[in-house]
């Protein structure tokens, strides 16, 4: 039997709690993946950044470039969404990230119209070799078939007790609202290594969220808010931070291609 490998071109991330650090980890695995080499590639992949959340979206201040999405035009026609359009949309960032981002307006997630964020998720799928959302935390209506139409979709959360409680309800809850998604992966943030004798541990959040933890990501104030006060990946500031190392462990994780087994040859005879 033979095994064909695929690399993501899609990765979404969510936070299971406000400020669990969904953006940072967006803009920092994105970077990651911008300036690994890829084996057979001569260029860099091609990587957009995508805030799907309309209102309080925060991606394009982190990265100081200037919000392109015209959210008048998502509450409108899907059909008219198409390559052009999600390019005259994209703000280029120096690193060479790019950014689908809209400006933050009152009511902006109530405007949008789903089929709309679909279509231009589509229509930048078509450009970008790599695809990373930025998940809003609240559900919309664009949120299950974002998570669908990725091929990795990662929970950020953090360690103590209202959070993992908090993110076990709602691991629970997108199982039985996307039984047929990939599972949903989990990422620690703001990681404290030092356990002490009363810390929770990592074994005590894998048996109380009762799944495996992808990743864990630092503590680390000064790295992410230098990097946002900057408008630059931490990546690119500080690059042998154990922040920056974190995610790029996770981003090398994340990229690993799925193995997808082709059907078995059919027994003649
Ligand atoms: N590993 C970390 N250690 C310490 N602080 C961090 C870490 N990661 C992120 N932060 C800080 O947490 C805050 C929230 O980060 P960020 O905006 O990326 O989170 P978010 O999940 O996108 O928030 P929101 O729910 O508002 O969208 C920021 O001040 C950021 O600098
Ligand atoms: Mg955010």
């Amino acid at each position: 039997m033979s095994a064909q490998a695929t690399q993501p071109n899609c990765l979404a991330f969510m936070g299971a709690i406000g400020g669990a650090g969904v953006t940072g980890a967006v803009i920092e695995t994105g970077f990651s993946i911008l300036k690994a080499k890829r084996p057979g590639h001569a260029a860099a992949p091609r990587v957009c950044l995508m805030d799907l959340d309309f209102e309080n979206g925060a991606l394009a201040g982190y990265l100081d470039v200037l919000p392109g999405v015209d959210t008048g035009v998502l509450a409108g026609d899907p059909a008219r969404i198409d390559g052009a359009l999600a390019s005259a949309f994209v703000s280029k960032h120096p690193s060479g990230l790019r950014v689908l981002s809209a400006p933050g307006l009152l009511g902006g997630n109530n405007s949008v119209n789903a089929d709309c964020v679909l279509a231009l998720m589509d229509a930048a799928a078509s450009l970008y070799d790599v695809l990373i959302l930025d998940v809003p935390r609240l559900w919309q209506p664009w949120t299950q078939a974002a998570l669908m139409a990725s091929d990795r979709s990662v929970l950020i959360t953090e360690m103590n007790i209202p959070a993992l409680h908090h993110t076990r309800d709602r691991l629970a809850q997108m199982d039985a609202i996307m039984p047929q998604s990939p599972p949903i992966e989990l990422v620690i943030n703001k990681h404290e290594r030092r356990s002490f004798r009363a810390a929770i541990t990592a074994d005590d959040a894998r048996q109380a969220l009762e799944r495996d933890i992808t990743g864990f990501v630092c503590i680390d104030a000064a790295t992410p808010r230098n990097a946002m006060n900057c408008g630059q990946p931490a990546g690119s500031l500080h690059p042998d931070s154990r922040y920056v190392k974190d995610w790029d462990a996770l981003s090398r994780k994340l990229m690993t291609p799925a193995r997808t087994q082709s059907a078995p040859a059919q027994a003649t005879g």
